[in-house]
């Protein structure tokens, strides 16, 4: 399905996205993306090892109306014709997202059109419609980010979403980030490790899988636990180190990588073949990962089920995964946020629109 036919028509949305550590604009009309710009202020965090709150603050606000503008330029639309006006309300962090739905609401405002709080996690699931077209439901969703890692059963994207696992420690990208951290690699570890896995054994060394074992499948079917793995990096190269061992950056890198797509893949499959659901799909910065994604495509297609993942530059925080959730509530005819709404740092996900 091409998105010049599903998408040549349908609500136009400006969507603002400002959770974390990307100040992001994206212009949406139906299913087709009219403009994406971000601006990261990953740079300024690096030194710290992980996104400092204010530091992500001040820089939604120098960035927020040169992005803006920039994604008006690219998408080239009058504004006075948006149906409306979509941001992210929650979750993630309050003084990062208070700029957004700030900036949001004087737009919405000035130019007198509707606003529409949205979950910043349902975005990570909706943008698969600007590469792929209208969503299949039902579907599980697989969400990886770096604060949030859940199993979703979506039976309607504006208007049914059920989470039927979660981690009960870390998130997935905080694994990759804390161990990114421990082998003396940038921040954010995801992508680094995605890069230097390629060249490593990803059997070199066997780390836990967490939640795998049977007494745990029976509490924790479709959770999951990375605390206990990032500990077994972390003890497993200490021991080198103290032996005076070079770390093998690469195998660790590896075989830390291929215990956490191995849970994350076995679960999603598990958890549509459960619930008798044909469609799998996946979300979120982690959804970027080389590794998971194709080791999702081999064990989904065992399995008799059909994937759809958005090309990865779409995975990570962007504006336009938060225009499309803004897309999926006007078609489905919900009202409009009221002028008033806060931004709600622990939004929970079955929550689509504030
Ligand atoms: O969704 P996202 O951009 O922000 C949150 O909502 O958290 O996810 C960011 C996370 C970071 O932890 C980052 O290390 C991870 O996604 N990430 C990756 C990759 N690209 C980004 N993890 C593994 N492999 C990647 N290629
Ligand atoms: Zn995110």
């Amino acid at each position: 399905m091409t998105n010049d036919v599903v998408g040549s028509t349908g609500p136009l949305v400006l969507g603002i996205e400002s959770s974390c550590d990307e100040t992001g604009v994206g212009i949406v009309r139906g299913n087709t993306l009219l403009a994406n710009e971000v601006a990261s202020s990953v740079d300024q965090h690096v030194r710290f090892g992980g996104v400092v709150p204010e530091v992500a603050s001040r820089a939604h606000l120098e960035a927020m109306v040169p992005t803006l503008e920039r994604a008006c330029a690219a998408a080239d639309v009058d504004l006075s014709e948006l149906d409306g006006i979509a941001v992210t309300a929650g979750p993630g962090l309050m003084g990062a997202l208070v700029v957004g739905l700030s900036s949001a609401k004087a737009l919405a405002s000035y130019l007198g059109k509707a606003l529409y709080g949205v979950n910043h996690l349902v975005g990570h699931v909706a943008v698969d419609l600007l590469d792929h077209g209208d969503l299949p439901t039902p579907c599980v969703a697989l969400l990886v980010s770096g604060g949030h890692t859940q199993l979703l059963l979506v039976g309607d994207i504006a208007t049914d979403i059920t989470e039927i696992g979660s981690t009960i420690d870390d998130a997935a990208g905080e694994a990759y980030d804390k161990v990114a951290r421990l082998l003396d690699l940038s921040y954010p570890g995801g992508p680094i490790i995605d890069r230097l896995a390629a060249e490593g054994d990803p059997k070199a060394i066997r780390f836990p899988r967490g939640l795998t074992a049977r007494h745990d499948l029976e509490r924790h079917r479709f959770d999951f636990s990375f605390s206990g793995l990032k500990t077994a990096v972390a003890r497993w190269v200490e021991t080198e180190r103290r032996d005076g061992r070079e770390v093998p950056v690469a195998d660790v890198c590896a075989s830390f990588q291929e215990a956490v797509c191995d849970v994350l893949t076995a679960k999603t499959v598990d958890a549509a073949l459960e619930h008798g659901v044909k469609h799998v799909l996946i979300g979120g910065g982690v959804a970027a990962n080389s590794r998971l994604r194709s080791l999702l495509e081999e064990r989904t297609a065992s399995a008799g089920l059909q994937l759809r993942r958005p090309r990865p530059g779409l995975c990570t925080d962007n504006g336009a995964m938060i225009a499309a959730v803004g897309t999926q509530v006007i078609k489905a005819g919900l009202r409009p946020s009221s002028m008033d709404i806060g931004a709600n740092s622990g939004l929970p996900v079955s929550t689509v629109l504030v």
